[in-house]
């Protein structure tokens, strides 16, 4: 197998995509990354002018390409359709224009934890359809799946407030109060993509990724990680799921009326009130050199959100 040395990536303009830019040109790849809009010269980058809807812009993304990572994705919506539109019709064309174009020896989807549980949002049933089309589409060339739980780090607008607010001694608990989650810091996730790329061999399979934290956090440990963070106490609050299920009513009701793409819909929230979004990453750290580095309380104390 000859070696990675130019990338493919999509979702560069994004959080996650932005991340993985910068370490994959810590590296030494050069990367060619998909950008809907015009973008200033990066060292070391080639921007592809096009989007996931585009079939000449992917055919010219990866011409080249030893390997693309394909990241981009639509993560707030305002229907099935617009999800399925761009995670599963806009992924099934990138897979298709990398194996055209003959070179491409390995495809990485950033997938979500979200497509364990396919049934319950519109969201989490997009990206389990994208793993399907993209492994139909794959053909012989080596495909990865990396399901991530939630991302934070700096450039994530979505959980960045909660932190802000655990930092200031307030935790604002907006599901059922016994739920579990989990997480990875953005640089934990970009490092695995890295360590796969770096692979002699490439990897084929699916793969939950979290902070290693077994079982992942309830309320309470959230709580307790920003309470040594900050030296001193956490005040407990439930939203009433009242309020929650009326917001998001409300979102989307604008949404529909002014455009746009809502984050919480009253189906997000079937998603965010699942008890158990907790995580494994054993599978991985047995098949690849990798293992997260940054847990919560370390990641609240250096601020690195
Ligand atoms: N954030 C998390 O906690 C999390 C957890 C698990 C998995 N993920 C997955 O990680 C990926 C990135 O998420 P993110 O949080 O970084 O989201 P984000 O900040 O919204 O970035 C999304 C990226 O996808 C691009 N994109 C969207 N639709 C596109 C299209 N039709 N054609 C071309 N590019 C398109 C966006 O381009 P523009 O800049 O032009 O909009 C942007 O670069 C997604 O696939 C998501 O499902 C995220």
């Amino acid at each position: 197998m000859r070696p990675v040395r130019t990338i493919a990536l999509t979702g560069a303009t994004g959080f996650i995509g932005g991340v993985f830019l910068r370490h994959l040109l810590g590296q030494g790849y050069r990367v060619r990354a998909l950008s809907r809009r015009p973008r200033e010269p990066v060292d070391g980058v080639e921007w592809i002018p096009g989007s996931l809807e585009d079939d000449a812009a992917l055919a010219a993304l990866v011409a080249g390409a030893d390997a693309v990572v394909h990241c981009a994705g639509a993560v707030r919506g305002a229907s099935a359709e617009s999800f399925v539109r761009t995670n599963v019709d806009g992924s099934r064309r990138l897979v298709e224009a990398a194996r055209a174009g003959g070179q491409c020896g390995r495809f990485l989807l950033i997938s979500s934890l979200a497509a364990r549980h396919p049934e319950l949002s519109w969201y989490a049933a997009s990206k389990r359809e994208a793993e399907r089309v993209v492994a139909e589409a794959a053909g012989d060339m080596a495909l990865t799946v990396f399901r991530p739980t939630a991302v934070y780090g700096p450039g994530d607008r979505e959980l960045r407030p909660l932190f802000e607010w655990l930092l200031r001694g307030w935790l604002f608990i907006p599901g059922s109060a016994s739920g579990r989650v989990s997480f990875i810091h953005v640089d934990d996730l970009a490092a695995a993509v890295t360590c796969w790329l770096a692979a002699s061999e490439p990897l084929s399979g699916v793969f939950e990724l979290h902070d290693g934290r077994p079982g992942g956090y309830d309320w309470l440990a959230i709580g307790a990680a920003a309470e040594q963070a900050r030296r001193g106490p956490v005040r407990r609050v439930v939203i009433p799921p009242g309020l929650l299920t009326a917001v998001a009513h409300i979102n989307l009701a604008l949404s529909r009326l002014f455009g746009g793409a809502p984050m919480l819909t009253p189906v997000k929230l079937r998603e965010l009130r699942h008890p158990d979004w907790s995580c494994n990453n054993s599978a991985l750290e047995r098949v690849m050199d990798w293992t997260p580095r940054l847990q919560l309380a370390q990641a609240l104390q250096e601020r690195r959100f």
